[in-house]
């Protein structure tokens, strides 16, 4: 077994499957990743067939489960493709295959893509948002809230020009669960909670990988489910988007990939990312001497 010093903030190349099997239970605080979608990109790293996908994927998540921490979050990026003019079930059928092995399945999230390409099919349009599926291991996980909140923009502004008088006392729930709202208290903050649609652009710099996720998913993740120092694992890092994210927000990162062509990749875009900073720091600390 690996102690977490050896593991820190590195990529390893193999099945994710095998390489766990030497990394301690309760390791992890998060676990995020994209796994290879099936039958997709068949001639990038092999795909596997639909019907087989679930059978595929649960002696790897058998493993995510040992190696996640009890109040750690598993989310797992995916999105069925469509097969012979109809949706595959494969993602519906590995969620309750997951229920099965011990996961809750705690909460969906929608990744809307702000920037795809129109397109148009015979029989439908162009998929423009994929599935970010929360499980957990017991109902009480680490949550931080507070650090993806976003300010409340315009809405407020306009909501307060029409507030009712029945906005400013509290709007006891009308179904008569107890839960009401105060409306013209949330007008008071300059920030709120989001929703669990995400809003974000898809990668387009990166052309050397086929199914890079954008850094800005896995930072929002990062920062909801995990502190500074924490360990987050990718097991199906590709070009090692999330070990960027890890290293922007100071969490220690774990990344697999089957292809060593892609850990080459990940360490050139991790180089590249710690010149950029060092860059910034040097201009910074030269524009600072000027102004002594
Ligand atoms: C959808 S891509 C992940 C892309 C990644 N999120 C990024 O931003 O670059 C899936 C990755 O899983 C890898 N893969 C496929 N089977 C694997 C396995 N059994 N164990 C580990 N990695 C695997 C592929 O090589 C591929 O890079």
């Amino acid at each position: 077994m690996f102690t977490k010093d050896q593991i820190k903030n590195q990529y390893f190349v193999g099945d994710c499957k095998d390489i766990l099997l030497n990394i301690e239970d309760d390791t992890f605080d998060l676990i995020i990743t994209s796994p290879p979608y099936a039958d997709q990109r068949r001639n990038t790293y092999g795909g596997i067939h639909p019907d087989k996908y679930v059978e595929w994927f649960l002696p790897r998540s058998e493993q995510f489960l040992r190696v996640l921490k009890k109040t750690g979050t598993f989310i797992l990026n995916i999105k069925e493709k469509a097969f012979n003019g109809e949706r595959h079930t494969y993602v519906i059928d590995l969620i309750k295959a997951l229920k099965d092995q011990g996961w809750i399945w705690t909460e969906e999230f929608i990744w809307h893509k702000k920037n795809t390409y129109p397109g148009k099919w015979p029989n439908r349009f162009r998929d423009a948002w994929e599935r970010c599926i929360q499980f957990n291991k017991q109902k009480k996980f680490n949550m931080y809230q507070e650090a993806v909140m976003i300010p409340i923009g315009d809405w407020a502004k306009e909501r307060l020009s029409r507030l009712s008088e029945k906005d400013k006392i509290r709007d006891i729930s009308a179904v008569g669960s107890g839960f009401g709202k105060n409306v013209s208290n949330w007008l008071k903050r300059n920030m709120v909670y989001p929703t669990n649609v995400l809003y974000l652009a898809t990668e387009c710099g990166n052309k050397n990988h086929s199914a890079v996720f954008p850094v800005t998913l896995p930072t929002w993740f990062i920062k909801l489910f995990t502190l500074e120092g924490d360990f987050v694992l990718d097991p199906f890092a590709g070009s090692g988007t999330t070990a960027l994210a890890c290293k922007q927000l100071n969490r220690n990162y774990v990344m697999i990939d089957i292809l060593e062509e892609y850990k080459i990749m990940a360490e050139e875009r991790l180089a590249k990312a710690v010149q950029l900073e060092l860059n910034v720091i040097g201009q910074k600390k030269v524009k600072s001497n000027e102004n002594n």
